[in-house]
């Protein structure tokens, strides 16, 4: 079969790179275009590619009736700008997390998405891992009854990315809030089955990155003071089904990890769940007896960036829907700013109201 949707990628920088042997492995798409505000990371880009249409900005992917998908890589700030002028020049949208790093950015994609009909993905790799989709399989059988709490937490000892688009909130929207929390409460919603968040609790500092040495001390002595974003978050979510949420995420903690220490317990009235182990905890109620299981792991056949290209590309040729809809990264994104409206208010804030 030839492959019909041709891609545009806007942003090739770290993640764009990862999302290429997806594109490349996709039955439906094949990588056309670039975009980015550096030559020099353009002309790399496409030399490694073997792609000639190099553009500066993204209105020259647009204008191009040849394209049919944006692949949106750039820092945070700019994607909702790039892909509503996208949406607008009728291409289906893939983006990067967060979707953008407010609600009202969010609104306005989903607008965008619905005068032209096309689709529209946040590109959440976490649930394209083997494990998290069987994990969401097994608990849409209701195995754990009613979930009625959860626990979620991505933190890094000493791994903060010393990029413009990662420390400076005018490119990024935010620190860990909104790099990697993104990830772990876009999961917990999911596994969840998307419950409607209300309230938020949350702290939103920097403790560490700005206490004098720290920065030398992890030898991260490149990152500039001026450094704007938090480094630690902490937060306690209600649901409007009385479900609740406690989410912590940090870029440098006394954290018992050099790597990272990523994990999501789920509790409910009939059993309980690990995140990444898959590990499901049931009781007998009438044998009064515990049980624990692992769900049989496989082997992914891709790393989950390059497996959630394939899905969109796939979604796209059979008229299905956006594998990760914008709707549910707007509550993923109601949460992350609700955390930082609380961090400034002092006290618990409503969501979506
Ligand atoms: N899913 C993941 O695990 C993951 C990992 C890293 C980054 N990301 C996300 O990917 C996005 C980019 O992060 P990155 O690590 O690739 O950053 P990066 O700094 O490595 O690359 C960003 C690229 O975008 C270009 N750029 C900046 N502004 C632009 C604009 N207005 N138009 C066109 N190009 C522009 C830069 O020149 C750079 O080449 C961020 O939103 C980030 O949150 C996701």
């Amino acid at each position: 079969m030839s492959r019909t949707l041709k891609v545009g990628v806007v942003g090739v920088g770290g993640i764009a790179k990862a999302h290429m042997p997806g594109w490349a492995a996709s039955e439906f798409a094949e990588v056309v275009a670039g975009c980015d505000i550096s030559m020099e990371a353009l002309e790399k880009w496409g030399l490694l590619h073997g792609v000639s249409k190099l553009e500066q900005d993204p209105s020259g992917l647009f204008g191009d009736p040849d394209i049919d998908i944006i692949d949106v890589c750039t820092p945070n700030r700019y994607h909702a700008p790039i892909a509503i002028g996208a949406l607008e020049a009728g291409k289906h949208v893939l983006c990067e997390k967060p979707l953008a790093p407010t609600p009202a950015e969010i609104h306005r994609m989903i607008e965008a998405r619905d005068r032209s009909g096309r689709l529209l993905m946040t590109a959440q790799h976490f649930r394209f891992w083997g494990d998290s989709q069987a994990m969401k399989a097994e608990i849409a059988t209701g195995v754990l009854g009613e979930i009625y709490h959860a626990r979620s937490w991505m933190l890094r000892r000493a791994n903060l990315p010393v990029r413009p688009g990662f420390i400076y909130r005018k490119h990024s929207g935010g620190g860990p809030t909104i790099d990697v929390g993104v990830h772990i409460l876009d999961l917990t919603l999911w596994l969840m089955d998307n419950p409607r968040p209300v309230a938020v609790s949350g702290v939103a500092k920097a403790p560490l990155a700005q206490r004098e040495g720290a920065f030398s001390a992890w030898r991260l002595d490149t990152v500039p003071q001026d450094m704007d974003v938090e480094d630690f978050a902490a937060a306690f979510v209600r649901f409007e089904s009385g479900a609740t949420l406690i989410l912590e995420t940090s870029w440098l903690l006394h954290h018992d990890t050099m790597g990272e220490d990523t994990q999501i317990w789920l509790y409910g009235s009939e059993g309980g769940c690990h995140w990444p182990s898959a590990k499901f905890l049931e009781t007998n109620y009438e044998t009064k007896q515990f049980y624990n299981r692992f769900l049989q792991r496989t082997q992914d056949r891709m790393e989950p960036h390059a497996l959630e290209c394939v899905a969109f590309a796939q979604a796209i040729a059979e008229g299905a829907p956006s594998p990760v809809p914008a709707e549910q990264s707007l509550q993923v994104q109601a949460i992350l700013d609700g955390i930082y409206r609380s961090q400034a208010e002092g006290r618990e804030v409503r969501i979506g109201d």
